[in-house]
């Protein structure tokens, strides 16, 4: 089956057919999502949390997300791949941007990239973009690369000054040329009015129903240590698994259980015998 193409995405849209959209940030996720048949995996900078452990999305470079993203390209086939840029790897100017940009596409392959915010300047980060023929997936809301100039990770659009931000910042991102836009943390009676005022999907994450949804597949898989957010829905226990797997292997390895015959390899009665020569100095 082919790539799915914007077009696609875009009649989903008109059909009212949910948008599927997962985070993956390695070949082995790119793979169980491609099997779940999802529409977009996202390779996003909070692979700087859940795989890398920095404790917020701004430490990750494009190098890394590079490195990610090329693996998730290889582990997919149909889904459309969408690449996070990294903070401070668009901020500068417009054509710091494009380079940026064009790194994805041409180095991991990348389908789209998403950059965050809806001010003036990404504005017009998004329109460069775009006219260098790459497209853009726009991210507003809680924009995490942004959050300590937000008053932290907090949602978003819930006084008047806010929910109008968010609207206007929508509807800016649209003009500017964005295909798709993430809304994070965001009252759902908010989304509503951005789903009438907007055209192209909205992919929500912690922001009520949309075209589509987005979760981080860390959280989704139940690997998500501590604290998550309101918005989180865990489908699996892969980290509570994945410490029983360990925990029993080092259990039966002091035990003396594994490994067991069948995990072995047999030799020749003469290999042995020579490797004894040896060890006897013969
Ligand atoms: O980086 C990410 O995972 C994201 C999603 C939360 C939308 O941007």
């Amino acid at each position: 089956m082919a790539r799915i193409t914007i077009p696609q995405l875009r009649e989903k849209r008109a059909a009212g057919t949910p948008i599927v959209m997962v985070t993956a940030y390695d070949y082995p996720g790119a793979r169980a999502a491609e099997r779940a048949g999802v529409d977009m995996v996202l390779v996003g900078d909070s692979g700087a949390q859940v795989v890398l452990g920095h404790d917020s999305t701004v430490a990750i470079t494009t190098d890394e997300l590079l490195v990610l993203a090329k693996a998730v390209r290889r582990g997919t086939e149909t889904a459309f791949v969408v690449c996070d840029v990294a903070f401070g790897t668009t901020e500068a100017s417009d054509v710091q941007a494009v380079e940026t940009a064009v790194r994805f596409v041409k180095e991991a392959g990348a389908d789209a990239v998403k950059l965050e915010g809806g001010n003036a300047s990404r504005l017009s980060r998004i329109r460069a973009i775009v006219a260098a023929g790459i497209p853009v997936v726009a991210h507003i809301g809680l924009t995490p690369q942004t959050a300590t100039a937000l008053g932290g990770l907090r949602a978003q659009g819930r006084t008047t000054e806010s929910a109008a931000r968010l609207v206007t910042e929508a509807l800016g991102v649209q003009a500017a040329g964005a295909f798709c836009v993430v809304v994070e943390a965001v009252p759902t009676e908010i989304t509503e009015v951005l789903r009438e005022a907007l055209d192209i999907p909205i992919i929500g994450i912690g922001a009520g129903p949309a075209d589509g949804q987005v979760l981080v597949l860390h959280d989704l898989l139940g690997v998500t240590e501590g604290h998550t957010a309101k918005f989180v829905k865990s489908y699996g226990t892969i980290g509570a698994d994945t410490t029983a797997a360990i925990a029993a292997y080092a259990a039966e390895v002091r035990a003396a259980a594994f490994p067991g015959p069948e995990h072995g390899y047999a030799a020749a009665p003469e290999a042995v015998a020579a490797a004894r020569a040896v060890l006897a100095g013969e």
